[in-house]
């Protein structure tokens, strides 16, 4: 039999941070870019009752009998609640190319996949702010205190500064920027890194505000080198924001082994990239060395390697 026509598709990219994570959770700005080379995807067909089905992890979620804290009937039902529908006998299946617990925004993407995808079946748009705020919802089930910064980059769709409880602010690219994200393979779910940072910061709090005062200061430094196309300051800066996550004790033998292989290998900066731990990490590259760090990278143990582009807009993407 061939498959049904779907009622619609929904899509969103994975994001990375370009620098101060971890700070960002105590009010320091911190910039993150989509990653569309990576995307959650969300098809919606009629069925006899509400489901998401996950191929890929092998999950079908019936909406209606599932427990309050799964996150694929969270944005189900808060997608229907903002449209005051009632749940729609239709099947979302999701499927995802960016790897899970990997600091990619995987959780945020698939949700935003799944809200888009139920919002053009309904025939529904929403602001981007108020989709945004529907995936900080189920950020909440993964993370326990997200800062916000991952829904707001996935769902707004462009290069973001973002300081926790603010609107994102865009802002320039003065040249485009490229960059290598290598996956050290190891799965790092964000939740762990982020409760280690909090009982060091409650046993320390003058040395963790000084290591966070610091990451805030560079990433200020950071956007005037992006918005001046600055791309060899901004790899300084990059150096300088791992060290400090290691001092956080975030990062991890794997990551240093990528970072360090990677600068070896002439990339302009390099640090590891969400929550730590394991995970990804990202690559400043020079066009011409590109080949080279790549290379550094797998012989270094990257399991895969996703090219980037930090490139601005003059305006937000169209979300909802
Ligand atoms: O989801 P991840 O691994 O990219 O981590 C998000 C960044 C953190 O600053 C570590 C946590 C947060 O909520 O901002």
């Amino acid at each position: 039999m061939p498959d049904p026509v779907p009622l619609a598709v929904g899509h969103a990219p994975g994001k990375f941070i370009l620098c101060g994570e971890h700070a960002v959770v105590y009010g320091r700005p911190a910039i993150a870019a989509p990653l569309f080379e990576l995307q959650a995807q969300a098809t919606v067909y009629p069925d006899r009752e509400c489901l998401v089905v996950a191929a890929d992890i092998d999950r079908r979620v019936r909406v209606a009998a599932a427990p309050a804290d799964d996150p694929f009937a969270r944005i189900v039902r808060l997608v229907c609640a903002e449209l005051e529908r009632p749940l729609p006998s239709w099947r979302i299946e999701v499927s995802s190319e960016i790897p899970i617990a990997s600091g990619l925004g995987s959780g945020a993407a698939i949700a935003t996949a799944t809200a888009r995808g139920l919002l053009a079946a309904f025939g529904a748009a929403l602001p981007v702010e108020r989709l945004s705020a529907l995936v900080y919802e189920v950020e909440k089930l993964h993370h326990g205190t997200p800062s916000g910064i991952d829904n707001t980059v996935v769902v707004y769709g462009r290069p973001v500064w973002f300081v926790r409880g603010q609107a994102p602010e865009p802002f320039r690219v003065g040249g485009s920027l490229h960059l290598l994200v290598g996956d050290t393979g190891i799965a790092s779910p964000t939740r762990l890194a982020v409760g280690d940072v909090r009982r060091g910061w409650e046993a320390d709090r003058g040395r963790y505000e000084t290591l966070f005062d610091d990451m805030g200061g560079l990433v200020i430094r950071a956007r005037a080198c992006i918005e001046a196309g600055d791309a060899a300051g901004l790899g300084t800066l990059l150096d300088e924001n791992q060290a400090l996550l290691v001092e956080l004790g975030v990062s991890s033998p794997e990551l240093d082994r990528l970072v360090g292989a990677a600068r070896v290998a002439g990339a302009l900066g390099a640090k590891l990239s969400g929550g730590g731990r394991g995970g990804n990490m990202i690559a400043l590259v020079a066009p011409g060395s590109e080949r080279a760090v790549g290379a550094a990278l797998l012989a270094a143990g990257a399991k895969r390697l996703t090219g980037a582009e930090l490139a601005g807009e003059p305006s937000w993407h169209a979300a909802g």
